[in-house]
């Protein structure tokens, strides 16, 4: 298996993980790196990443998503939470970021500034919702193709609850959402869903070259 595309081809939706065999913390943190450096719309990084090793907040989180055992067999559950309810807070935080990071000053980043304020902070809420949403389901892209890239196994996942997953990590009070999960860990050699081969649209049906 040397391409990314074989690693992309033995890349799948796990639904059976090994709960005995654990994804190394330097592996972990790899990941982790990768998901921080995704790219981000402005580059304002709407979202905030957990992983969620605990064994009883898995089992609770577990019931909220319709019993999926990726919930608590995987090593890690990776839980990108987007920012629904941004304000001016979270733009000024991040032109403080650049600022710091590459040596300019407010004035120099004034104009930057008015312009994601002008962009984003009338929009309604169902809209900063889903582009912050949008955002981080950019961090599971990358999360997935880097883990793929290290023969780590994930399982994306939609099929869960998030009014009871934002209850469960306390994530109201600090004005995020439970956007989309990754449980990340190693395949269960009794996981049927390996061997399926892939559906997919043909190039043809999919790509249009103009
Ligand atoms: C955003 C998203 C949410 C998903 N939610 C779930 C889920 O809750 N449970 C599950 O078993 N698979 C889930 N899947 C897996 C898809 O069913 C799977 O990726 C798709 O059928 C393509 O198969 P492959 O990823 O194995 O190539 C999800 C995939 C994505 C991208």
């Amino acid at each position: 298996m040397d391409t990314l595309l074989d690693k992309l081809n033995w890349r799948y939706a796990t639904k059976k993980f090994d709960n005995s065999k654990k994804v190394s913390s330097e592996n972990l943190n790899t990941l982790l790196e990768a998901a921080r450096l995704t790219a981000s719309s402005y580059g304002l990084q709407p979202y905030h990443i957990y992983v969620i090793e605990n064994t009883d907040i898995r089992t609770q989180l577990r019931k909220s998503s319709y019993d999926q055992p990726q919930i608590t067999d995987a090593s890690y559950i990776i839980v990108l939470a987007n920012k629904p309810t941004f304000d001016s807070t979270m733009i000024d935080e991040y032109i403080a970021n650049i600022m710091a990071t590459r040596g300019l000053s407010k004035e120099d980043l004034e104009g930057f500034s008015q312009t994601m304020k002008s962009t984003l902070l009338d929009l309604p809420n169902a809209q900063k919702s889903s582009w912050t949403s949008n955002q981080a389901y950019i961090v599971l892209g990358n999360l997935m193709t880097v883990a793929a890239e290290m023969e780590i196994d994930t399982c994306p996942m939609e099929g869960f609850e998030n009014a009871k997953y934002n209850e469960i990590l306390g994530l109201n009070d600090k004005g995020l959402n439970a956007a989309v999960v990754l449980a990340v860990g190693y395949k269960s050699s009794e996981d049927e869903t390996q061997n399926y081969p892939k559906v997919r649209y043909s190039k043809e049906q999919i790509i249009t070259h103009i």
